[in-house]
């Protein structure tokens, strides 16, 4: 249930010893997500991300308007709008494909790690299908996204100066191979969003070339994570709630509004810690003074009382479930509508191509990251 954050929401907005700012309430967190007087860039920042580092041209989501909206609107354009069905349904049959693959790869054997197996290679093939990355340079693409990943981990135990010097190594190797492949494309565009992105004349002009590849990062950290972890916060919270797996056994469109209950019940992302007031800016009754930085605790507005009702209920039949999972306003994500959809496919083919799954461990083991929450590893007992 997540003491912590009732304890937190007693004072929505709160004043730590560095001088940043917590907000944990509904209310409170969605007022301030469509706050103009916030900022989203690092260069405002006390407290960057150690991620950033390295980091060559932020990306949109690291900017504010107006070059957040040009390049979100060029992006967008090629990613389908975030409320029609546009390029998630022409991906269908691949995303379906993928887990199939990756299910029957493991039928038959008794112990199988959801996050190993099939939530951590899912949305990285995914990611590659989208961008036009060969399959056989995949293997590559996951060892840099691995080493982007685990820079922004807090695990005590790993060396955090090692850690950070991967990361940006890893940044680098990415870099280039992502410019060798957008210079291909150049010369020969092919049907993928790499090529739409580098050949788009709309109204908002060429993105320039760093601003692709930079386009191009952003959807691959932004979108395997979190996804990861969606997928296997999804199948712990089923196999801790064996009743309403066995309803999505004999109602498999349950998983829809299962997937939006598992977003605000087991968010993938708890924290937004990168806002800073460009100005003063009044929340609550507070002043926060222009210059603080601003922790956003999304994961504690979803579980927030006041909001939503029994909030520590995982309830796929809730109504109005307006929840923070994918954030609000204009960096609202926009890779939403493909995210649910993966999840809506793993999770469903699990539970229909498992025979009696069980949890080795449970808790299981965490990410050390206070922003990202999910187990690195899912030991999952089935009859072989
Ligand atoms: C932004 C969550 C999957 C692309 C965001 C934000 C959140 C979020 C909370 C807002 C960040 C902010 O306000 O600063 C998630 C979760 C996901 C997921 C929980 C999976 C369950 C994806 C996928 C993609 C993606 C699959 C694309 C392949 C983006 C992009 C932004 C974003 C491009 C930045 C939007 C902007 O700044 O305008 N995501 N995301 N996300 N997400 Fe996602």
């Amino acid at each position: 249930p997540y003491p912590l954050y009732a304890e937190l929401r007693r004072t929505p907005v709160a004043r730590q010893e560095d001088g940043s700012y917590v907000i944990s309430t509904y209310r409170e967190l969605a007022d301030i997500l469509h706050n103009p007087h916030l900022s989203s860039d690092v260069r405002n920042m006390s407290h960057p991300m150690p991620s950033a580092e390295g980091a060559t041209t932020p990306s949109f989501i690291n900017m504010d308007p107006p070059e957040h909206d040009r390049l979100r609107r060029i992006a967008m354009r090629h990613f389908g709008p975030p409320h029609t069905p546009g390029l998630v349904t022409a991906m269908e049959p691949a995303l379906t494909a993928t887990v199939g693959g990756l299910i029957d790869d493991f039928t038959g054997k008794e112990q199988i790690d959801i996050v190993d197996d099939l939530a951590y290679p899912f949305p990285v093939t995914v990611i590659c299908h989208l961008l036009g990355v060969p399959r056989e340079d995949e293997p590559r693409f996951r060892v840099w996204v691995n080493g982007l990943i685990n820079a922004i981990d807090y695990d005590p135990r790993t060396d955090p100066k090692e850690k950070l010097e991967n990361g940006v190594q890893a940044r680098k190797d990415l870099h280039e191979y992502l410019g060798g492949l957008l210079a291909q494309r150049h010369g020969r565009p092919g049907d993928d969003l790499l090529s739409r992105l580098a050949n788009d004349d709309g109204p908002d002009g060429r993105m320039t070339d760093e601003e692709i590849i930079s386009t191009a990062n952003l959807l691959l950290i932004a979108g395997h994570e979190t996804t990861v972890n969606l997928i296997a916060n999804g199948m712990l919270t089923l196999l801790r709630h064996p009743q309403i797996l066995e309803r999505l056994r004999g109602d498999p469109d349950l998983i829809v509004p299962l997937v939006e209950e598992l977003l605000r019940y087991e968010p993938p992302v708890h924290i937004i810690p990168w806002r800073a007031a460009y100005s003063d800016v009044t929340v609550a009754d507070t002043v926060i003074p222009k210059g603080s930085q601003i922790m956003l605790m999304l994961a504690s507005g979803s579980r927030d009382p006041d909001r939503f009702h029994d909030p520590d209920r995982f309830d796929p039949d809730r109504r109005d479930n307006q929840h923070l999972g994918f954030g609000s306003g204009i960096h609202l994500c926009f890779g939403g509508p493909l995210a649910r959809r993966e999840a809506q496919i793993a999770l469903g083919e699990l539970v229909r191509r498992l025979d009696r799954p069980r949890l080795v461990a449970d808790p299981p083991p965490y990410r050390r990251s206070p922003v990202l929450r999910g187990p690195i590893h899912l030991l999952v007992e089935q009859n072989g």
